[in-house]
Order: structure tokens, then sequence, then C-alpha cells
């Protein structure tokens, strides 16, 4: 039996919501029939948004948009995609498939998406291929309040009030795609792009994400640090960056190798939880050098891109990366989920790559048809973590998965209401694991569960195969128990 002790007298620190947040790229299906649709499609939709997805993501909380890439986000060019839609430029996409960019969805069509989902801002501007001046035009289009050239042909566009950007990213894997820079090279241009990301509004200040490291390359975060941090100054909270970002994905078979999302072997199934379990060697490596600078971890370490990416299905596009979901995905989602929650002092923000249709993506669609996948069904599990106390948790006798891998892997939070949540999941693909939480004066609980064999994935034709159930939960002096079958994924609330 795995035993869950959950330490209510030292809280961690607050689960940014952030911590939830989605990333959308002009990559496939995503923005483009994923989430945007012709308004005369015949598919429901608000202002080209389809009610569905937008309905779906509500559920989970979606606190913060990512938009317009990734590798796109270099590329992008966001004065072709403002004013009338049928006269905007189109262009090749060059990164994703080569298909034709009309730019349909541009700053107009993302500020009113985020509307519709309540959410907050992440803009990613373009270092690779733009100049400071497009940057800082599309800053002021988006947040200047007042007379100016920008100011007004954003009036002229149909929008005379100024949006709230919440998160600038200056540019994306500069290291790679974004440029191919190194990092001394990036960490000047970083320091010049982001002093014309003005603040228009104090109130309601920018906050900047510096371009972090490829998975482990402490090199580029130490090179980075270095010449980009900077004290506080009056106009900039944290001076220079809010933000570090660190892209990780894990491929089960290695970059070369990335596997089938359906078919997989036992041990394709433990090199991903081991790959995915990896990302906490990584907050511990970026977080380490970080502390140097920043020791009381005002800047937060911002995961924007994580996921699983395996070969895409097969018959579809190379270029589109859409690959089907299973309980496999569920379990990197809980376990990295968990990770950022016990990490939450220096992971501020993360957002799963992506939000429809691409790569671990929560829904996936096919004409008007959509379905939840298993990774939409962790984040709805988990919601509750948004902006709650993280504490402190250690399991005793997690048992072991795969021979070596810890077993139970958990997380738990306290809301202002005073509950508790607490989310667990079982890594191996065979055994399942009674767990009790030792907590004491605790004694109503409730709990949901997501299992089903590790292959398990909702089709369009059987949209529920993988679904929440409720969670047998036992109730005793010594603590609350369930058990947690292979490749299950609970979550328990604590009155
Ligand atoms: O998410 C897909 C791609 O992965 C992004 O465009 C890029 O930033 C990363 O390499």
């Amino acid at each position: 039996m795995a035993i869950i002790h959950i330490d209510e007298t030292k809280p961690l620190g607050r689960i940014a919501p952030e911590i939830y947040g989605h990333f959308s790229e002009h990559l496939g299906r995503c923005i483009y029939e994923g989430i945007f649709v012709k308004p005369d499609s015949g598919i429901p939709n608000v202002n080209g948004m389809r009610c569905d997805v937008v309905e779906a993501l509500k559920e989970i909380r979606v606190p913060v948009l990512r938009w317009p890439g990734g590798c796109f986000a270099d590329e992008y060019h966001w004065k072709d995609g403002i004013g009338p839609r049928e006269s905007r430029k189109r262009m090749v996409n060059t990164h994703w498939g080569g298909v034709v960019e009309d730019n349909s969805f541009g700053t107009h069509e993302f500020f009113e998406l985020c509307r519709q989902l309540g959410c907050k801002t992440y803009i990613n501007g373009n270092v690779g291929s733009g100049t400071v001046q497009e940057m800082s035009e599309w800053v002021e289009y988006m947040t200047f309040d007042g007379v100016s050239p920008m100011a007004q042909l954003r009036a002229e566009n149909g929008h005379k009030d100024p949006w709230r950007v919440d998160y600038f990213g200056v540019g994306n894997e500069n290291w790679g795609c974004g440029g191919n820079m190194t990092p001394g090279y990036y960490a000047n241009l970083y320091r010049r792009y982001q002093t014309y990301v003005r603040q228009y509004d104090h109130a309601a200040p920018i906050r900047k994400i510096c371009g972090g490291p490829n998975v482990d390359d402490a090199k580029w975060t130490k090179k980075v640090l270095k010449t980009c941090f900077a004290p506080p100054h009056p106009d900039d909270a944290h001076g220079f960056m809010d933000g570090l970002s660190l892209h990780y994905y894990v491929h089960p078979g290695g970059w070369q190798n990335k596997g089938s999302a359906t078919v997989f072997t036992e041990e394709e199934w433990y090199a991903t939880m081991e790959k995915a379990l990896y990302m906490e060697e990584l907050i511990r490596l970026h977080g380490g050098i970080m502390d140097k600078y920043d020791p009381e971890k005002k800047v937060g370490l911002i995961v924007d891109e994580w996921g699983t990416w395996y070969d895409v299905e097969p018959g579809t596009n190379p270029g589109f990366l859409y690959q089907q979901n299973t309980m496999r995905d569920a379990l990197v989602a809980a376990v990295t989920l968990n990770i950022f929650n016990n990490h939450c002092d220096r992971v501020q923000m993360a957002c799963i790559a992506q939000m429809v249709n691409v790569l671990q993506a929560v829904l996936l669609t096919e004409g008007e048809k959509m379905v939840k996948t298993p990774t939409w069904h962790v984040f709805r599990m988990y919601r509750d973590h948004q902006g709650a106390q993280a504490l402190p948790v250690t399991v005793e006798d997690a048992g072991t998965a795969g021979g070596k891998l810890p077993a139970v892997q958990v997380s738990a939070s306290r809301m202002e209401s005073g509950e508790i949540t607490v989310t667990a999941a079982n890594l191996s693909m065979t055994e399942s694991r009674t767990v009790r939480l030792a907590l004491a004066g605790r004694k109503t609980a409730e709990g949901v569960l997501l299992a089903g064999e590790a292959h398990a994935h909702n089709t369009f034709d059987e949209p529920e195969a993988v679904q929440e159930q409720a969670l047998a939960v036992t109730q005793a002096e010594d603590g609350i128990s369930f058990t947690l079958p292979p490749c299950g994924v609970a979550s328990v609330r604590l009155a």
C-alpha cells in the first residue's frame, strides 16, 4: 500500500493558474478547423470560434493561451493578419506542411477567442525574421490607449479599445527554428527587443518572456541569464524579464524514432513514463541556475511547450503533427502537472502543446465532430489546483513501475475554502496499487477516476471509450483509502 503524507502546515506557495495553460499555433488543423471555422461552415460558431470547442475548453478553465507559435511566430508578420479578411496577404507556412496561410485568423480573432474563453493572453513576437519596429508597433497596436498611428489603425479595423496583453514572448526557440542563434547573440537581441515592448498600461504590465533553453541546455540558460538578467526598474517589475521559457517534449523512442501514438509496447510505455518524469530534473537544473540570479524566485520558469510527440497518424500530412491520445498521454499529463504543482515556486506558467488537433491535444476534431481526449479529462480533474496553495507531499511505499520508476505520483493543494485536492497517478501498466491518504482530521472525501487499458482512447465513432467515473473511497480512522488501477489517475477532494 502506498501511504501519502501531506503536510498542511508548510504550504509551498500558490499554484499559478497559468500552469494549466495552452498553446495554439498556426500548425496543421489547430487554428483552422480545430478552433476557427468559416462563419457559414455549418459548424456552430460565434464569430468563427467553434462553440463545441470553446465550451469544452471553458470546462477545463483554460487560464492562458499562447499564440501564434512556435516556429510559426518567427515567420509571422502581424500586419498581414489585420483588416478586411478577403484582402489579407497569403503566405506559405514553410514550417508546417507548406500550406497556404490566408491570415484569416489574426490579432483581432485571437483576442476574440480569449474573450470567449475568459483567459489571459500570451503573444509570441517575431525576433527571427522580424524587426524591432514591427514588434514594437504590434505592442502599440494591441495595447496603446490614446492617439497614435497604431491605435488609430486598430480603431479603423473595428476595435477602438486596447486589449490586454498579459505575456509577451520575445522570439521562440531562437537556438533552432527561430534563427539558429548562439546564446550570446540571442541574449543581446533579447535586451534590445524587449526594450521596445513598451508598458503603456502600468496598471496591467506586460510580462516579458525571454527565450530559454531546449531541454537540458544549461549553457544557454547560463549565458542568457548572465547577459539579460537585470535588477528591477520602475517600469519593469523584474528588470528585463519576467520569465524564461523551457521547451521539453516526450518522444518515447527518441527524436528519430518517436513511435505510434496508439500502438506501443510495455517497454515503450515505461520509456514514455521515464521521459515524462525527467521534467522534474529539468526544472531543478534550470531552476538551480535561475536561483543564483533570482533567489527570491520572482522570474518564472515558463514551460510554454510540453507534451508527447509521436509519429503522425497514418495517412495524415507529416507537417500537421496530428496524433491520437491514449491513457498513456493521460498519465504523461498527470505526472507532468503534479511536477509543476510541486515546483510552483519556480514554474509560473506552462502551456501544453497543443490545444486542438496537434501533438498532445486536449481536443480532436473532424468536420463537425469533436472528441475530448484522455488528456482533456486530466485537465478537468486537476482544475481545482489552479490558484490553490500547494502542499508538500511524500509518498511512502510508492511501489515500482517497470522495475525502477516510483509507481505512485502525487500532488496536493488547499483551496481558499479549506478543501484539499489530491491528484494521484499510477505509472504501472499492469499492477493496481492501494493508496492511503494519511491526513488527520480530514474525513469526508469524494473522488473521480480516469482509468482504462493503456492503449484506450476516444475516437469519433466511440467518443466516450475513456471517461471519468466515480472513485470508490473508503474512510477509516487511519485515513482515506482507494485503489488506483493500472494506468489510473485519480482526483480526490477532502473536506
Ligand atoms: O509545437 C510544435 C513545435 O515544436 C513548435 O512550433 C516549436 O516551437 C517546437 O519545436
